[in-house]
């Protein structure tokens, strides 16, 4: 949800500030723009435009902006619909400033009036335009970090900035306050960016900024400052993966090529989590001690979206193997709850980029109810990630299609070996039964890649179905969540609605919604509830429901009931889900692609909810 790229070096700022843009197109964003310091005519010159960035493309290829200092935005509206005069940069009344926002201004509105009655003119219906007319307010006689840190010091709200001014062209100032701003650093040059793969083409050496900090970037040097203007030294990291792993590499979507991924994704995290030849699960990042964790009394699990789907499962792994009452909620619920939590609870937050604004918040609430925090995070370094007490890396790599696919498959992984962890050092489950758990789990890699291998098959079946007007998703026990899922992946990238339900929930309203024009996929692996979810089926096939079946290979029985039955290999129930997404994904997408839908990045969708 909206992306920042600034650049300062020797090298034109225009092809990186457009690269940068491109890197973070996944975010979605409805508009773009970029802004760069010409030294010829000491002059900003800004290029914006509703609509996507081979549009922008067009534009500079016919009229380009020369500079070595400039700063790049794509825009996710919030304040104001998607237009040109709206889009960022956003420039101050005398053409000197030139600023890029991501989140929100909370109390923009006050302090537009009061800018207004001092004859500031406004342009745009954003909140944005609110701080770089505060920047220049202040920016009479003072250095231009400064004037942003007087600034800030009146804004409410979650956000991150660039600011650059043509009186001081050598300097290109950031600031950050809920929303991430990282700086990388090159040699010569300097880039400021909201996310990683920004940047990642040009230096994989970045400073995470901290809440309330302001940066000076020189092309050869930066400066982090406190909100008082204190110096603060940070010190930088290496990003491990690099931008090979941020391509599509010869697949069609970002998606097709990152549900692919889930095999060697998962061999890859049990390798790192299970000590070679052992039965031991070793969590190194994790700071939380054993034995505050050998305490924990109760588990509240915060999440949205598929995260919360993973939170889910997490939920029936937890209780049935750690013996823990788990309560779940989704952050923008969690949040506002008046939450009694008692001090002996482990609060689990669950987040692929670690900045959604709700989920944070919710961290934030528990922490000030001195309640320990556990995440579950795919992005090094991110807000979620400094603000827990402990971490565990979900290792996905760089996710880009918005829909979420292996980092919910690694979620999960993550929740399991977490679970057998707990279990284990709370002294519930011996080392056999962990082991036996472990050898389950090492199975999955092969088994995943057997579903893939049957991906032409799902495609199929996924073409005759890709007209139906409304689908049902159904499942049961640990597999209720994979429904969730299933139908959060449908109805974001085709935009058909559907809903998931626990299938013994049916006949208290979704069966009335059964008619041979209802698509009804129903989860139906081996598992103790088995003949509970047949009968389900049974309901629907008597009601004209057009049923397409998950079950388990050699199960003869469910083609009685629908001849659209996707197979899964043969795997221990409680492992079940982490088979159940592929087909559910695989189902949604090529749904998606047959009717033409923009699959990576869904309209008004956006990967990381950085606003509440
Ligand atoms: C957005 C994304 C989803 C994601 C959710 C939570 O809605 O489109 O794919 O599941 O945010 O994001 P998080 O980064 O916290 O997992």
């Amino acid at each position: 949800m909206c992306g920042i790229i600034g650049y300062i070096g020797d090298r034109p700022a225009q092809p990186i500030l457009l690269n940068g843009l491109r890197r973070l197109e996944y975010r979605g964003y409805d508009s773009c723009g970029i802004v760069t310091f010409l030294a010829q005519k000491n002059s900003l010159s800004v290029r914006k435009l509703a609509g996507k960035i081979r549009e922008l493309e067009k534009i500079l290829r016919k009229r380009p902006l020369r500079g070595n200092l400039g700063l790049g935005h794509n825009r996710w509206a919030t304040h104001g619909v998607p237009n040109q005069v709206n889009a960022h940069p956003h420039t101050d009344c005398s053409q000197e400033i030139a600023l890029v926002h991501n989140g929100i201004i909370e109390n923009y509105e006050s302090l537009k009036s009061q800018l207004l009655r001092e004859g500031h003119d406004f342009k745009s219906q954003t909140d944005t335009e609110v701080i770089v007319h505060l920047i220049e307010k202040f920016y009479k006689y003072i250095p231009l970090e400064e004037a942003v840190r007087k600034s800030l010091k009146l804004l409410v709200g979650s956000f991150a900035i660039g600011v650059i001014s043509k009186r001081e062209p050598e300097k290109l100032v950031g600031a950050r306050q809920g929303s991430p701003l990282i700086v990388g650093l090159g040699k010569n040059e300097n880039f400021l960016a909201s996310d990683a793969p920004a940047i990642l083409d040009y230096t994989k050496e970045v400073i995470f900024l901290e809440e309330s900090e302001v940066v000076t970037l020189t092309k050869d040097k930066i400066k982090i400052t406190d909100l008082d203007g204190k110096e603060v030294i940070r010190q930088s990291t290496k990003i491990s993966w690099d931008i090979v792993q941020a391509e599509r590499q010869g697949y069609k979507h970002f998606m097709l090529k990152e549900i692919n991924e889930q095999p060697i994704i998962m061999e890859h995290l049990l390798e790192m989590r299970i000590k070679k030849d052992t039965s031991q699960i070793i969590f190194a990042e994790q700071k939380i001690p054993e034995e505050k964790l050998k305490n924990i009394k109760h588990i509240f699990i915060v999440a949205c979206g598929t995260a919360y789907h993973a939170g889910l499962v997490g939920k029936y792994i937890l209780e049935s193997i750690c013996k823990l009452p788990v309560q779940i909620d989704v952050s923008s619920e969690f949040r506002y709850r008046k939450l009694v939590l008692d001090e002996d609870t482990l609060v689990i937050a669950i987040s692929q980029s670690g900045e959604t604004a709700d989920t944070l918040a919710g961290v934030r609430e528990a922490k000030k109810q001195k309640i320990l925090v556990l995440s579950f995070c795919n992005v090094l370094g991110s807000t979620l990630t400094r603000e827990s007490d402990g971490v565990i890396y979900t290792h996905a790599g760089p996710e880009i299609g918005v829909a979420s696919t292996k980092a919910y498959t690694a979620q999960l992984a993550c929740l399991y070996l977490f679970g057998l962890y707990l279990a284990g050092i709370k002294g519930l489950l011996s080392s056999t039964k962990i082991n036996a758990g472990l050898q389950e789990l090492k199975k999955v890699p092969k088994l995943q890649e057997a579903i893939l291998r049957r991906q032409g098959e799902i495609a199929a079946l996924a073409r005759r179905y890709a007209y139906f007007g409304s689908f049902l998703y159904l499942g049961r026990n640990l597999n209720y969540p994979s429904a969730l899922e299933g139908a959060l992946k449908l109805k974001e990238i085709s935009y058909i609605p559907a809903e998931g339900y626990p299938a013994g929930e049916m006949k208290h309203g979704p069966i009335a919604l059964i008619d041979e024009y209802r698509a009804v996929v129903c989860i139906n692996p081996e598992s103790r509830v088995y003949t509970k979810m047949f009968s389900n089926i049974q309901e629907i096939k008597s009601r004209g429901g057009r049923i397409i079946a998950l079950a388990t290979e050699g199960d003869t029985k469910i083609k009685e009931l629908t001849k659209e039955v996707i197979y899964l290999p043969k795997i221990d129930e409680f492992f079940s889900p982490l088979l159940v997404a592929l087909p559910l994904q695989l189902l949604a997408y090529h749904i998606a692609v047959k009717r033409g839908c923009d699959v990576d990045q869904p309209r008004n969708l956006a990967k990381s909810v950085t606003v509440e």
